[in-house]
Parts: C-alpha cells; structure tokens; sequence
C-alpha cells in the first residue's frame, strides 16, 4: 500500500519537492500558511497596500491529494479539451464532477503541479457486475466495484507517462481499501491497449453508448496475486 497517498487522500495535500510563488488570489486549498515565504515581501507593507496583495503562498512543485468540489471546474475545464472538443461528449459533466467530488471524493485523485491540476481520476462505487446507464450517475455506497468515470491528463501534459503514473497510484489506493474487490471502467476501442497494460482485462462490449461512441468494459480485479506490481512495498 501507498502510504503516502493513502495518507493524502485522508488528509489532503501532500507536498512533494516545494516550490515557492507569489500569489495574491485565494488560498490554495489543503496548502497550510506555514510555509509561507517572506523573500519577496517589503519588511513593512506600505500603508495603503491591500494585505492580500502580500500573502505569500508555498505551492508544492508536485502533489497527489484527493479532489473537491473546489476543482470541479478545473476538471471539467481539461475534460472539455480532452472530450468534448472532440467527440462531443464528455464522461463527466460538470454538475457530475461537482456530485461525485461531494459524494465520494476519496475516490478521486487528483496530480497538482505548482498548485494547477495536471491530471485526475473520479471513481465512485457500484453494486454490479456489469455498468449500466445508471452507473453513469450514480455512487453505491455499498458497491464492491470502483467504477472509474475518467481519467484524463491536460494536454500540455501529455504522453509524458503522467496519466500513468497518476493512475498506477490509483490502482495501488484501490488496493488497501477492504471493501473494493474490483475496478471496472468503458474505454473506446483505442485505449485498450493502454489499460491492458496495467492489468485491466477486456470484457467486452459495454451496453453503454454516447451519440456516436462505443465502449469496451474493462475489468481489474483488485488484489488479484498476477497483477504487476512496480514497488518494492508489494
Ligand atoms: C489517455 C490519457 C489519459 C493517457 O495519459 P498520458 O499521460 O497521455 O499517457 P502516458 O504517457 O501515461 O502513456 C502513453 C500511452 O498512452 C496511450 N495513449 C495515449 N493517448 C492515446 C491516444 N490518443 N490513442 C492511443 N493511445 C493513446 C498509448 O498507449 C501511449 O503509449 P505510446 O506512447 O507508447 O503509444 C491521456 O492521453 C488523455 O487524457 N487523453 C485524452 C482523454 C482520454 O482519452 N482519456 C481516456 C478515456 S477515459
């Protein structure tokens, strides 16, 4: 198990290698004032400075934390360039985002860098063996199944192993929750290789279509003994 991002998804952010900028908006959520840098600051602001223009903030450089509603819009932001400016169609619609981030946000995960969302999984649970329509909108509490709704990676950040990375980190969470027996998700034909390469087998065709978009099931049953491993912690 990973501890350090079980660790981040109970408790929020978890700095990697820190990095210090200006900022003079709102606080960075799950980012404490502690480390807040003086460097670039006047010993005394002038008297008629606003003091949010002299909050300093230190943003880690690198950081996986479980997401919230306060990054709905920046998911649905990389959604509609990844998706919807090409098909159309998106997993998640915003108001999706903003009800799975509030219904179970410890199933997401989100790889921040210097504060801005790189890439992200959603998950919520399901009680079936195959996904339906309903899955679509829907959280079980008592589902047994991580439906993983999307994975997608800022362009910017693509093809860089990013989506990998993120999404191994996610399969090994998946791994140290007791009540989750198996990750399922839809893909087009495509990305099956690229799931398959992380253990997913292929089930076969999903009952669930988008306007013109047809989806391969893919299953990961969770602990199963011959799925890779890449740590030593295993
Ligand atoms: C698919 C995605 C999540 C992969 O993350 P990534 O960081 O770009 O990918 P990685 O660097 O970890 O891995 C690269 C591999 O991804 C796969 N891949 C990525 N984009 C692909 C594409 N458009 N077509 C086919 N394979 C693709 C390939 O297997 C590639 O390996 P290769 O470079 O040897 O061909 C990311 O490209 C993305 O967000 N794409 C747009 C949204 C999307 O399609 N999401 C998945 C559906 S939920």
């Amino acid at each position: 198990m990973d501890s350090q991002l079980q660790k981040a998804t109970a408790s929020g952010a978890v700095p990697e290698e820190p990095a210090t900028c200006r900022r003079s908006g709102a606080e960075t959520p799950g980012m404490s004032a502690a480390g807040t840098a003086p460097l670039l600051a006047p010993a005394q602001p002038p008297p008629d400075a606003s003091p949010s223009l002299h909050h300093h903030h230190t943003l880690p450089a690198s950081e996986f934390r479980s997401l919230g509603l306060q990054d709905a819009l920046s998911v649905f932001q990389i959604e509609q360039e990844a998706f919807i400016s090409v098909t159309g169609e998106c997993p998640l619609l915003l108001h999706e985002v903003q009800h799975f981030l509030t219904v179970c946000p410890e199933l997401s995960l989100g790889w921040f860098m210097e504060g801005r969302l790189v890439a992200f999984v959603i998950g919520s649970l399901w009680d079936q063996e195959k996904l339906t329509t309903e899955a679509m909108v829907l959280h079980k509490p008592h589902g047994t199944v991580v439906h993983i709704h999307v994975l997608a990676v800022h362009q910017a950040f693509r093809k860089k192993g990013k989506g990998s990375v993120l999404f191994w980190r996610y399969l090994q969470y998946l791994q140290g929750l007791p009540h989750v027996r198996s990750a399922t998700l839809m893909c087009e034909d495509f990305l099956v290789p690229y799931y398959l390469r992380f253990g997913f087998k292929a089930k076969g065709p999903c009952e669930i279509t988008k306007g013109p978009l047809r989806f391969i099931e893919m299953e990961w049953p969770v602990g199963e003994p011959s799925i890779p491993r890449r740590d030593s912690e295993h």
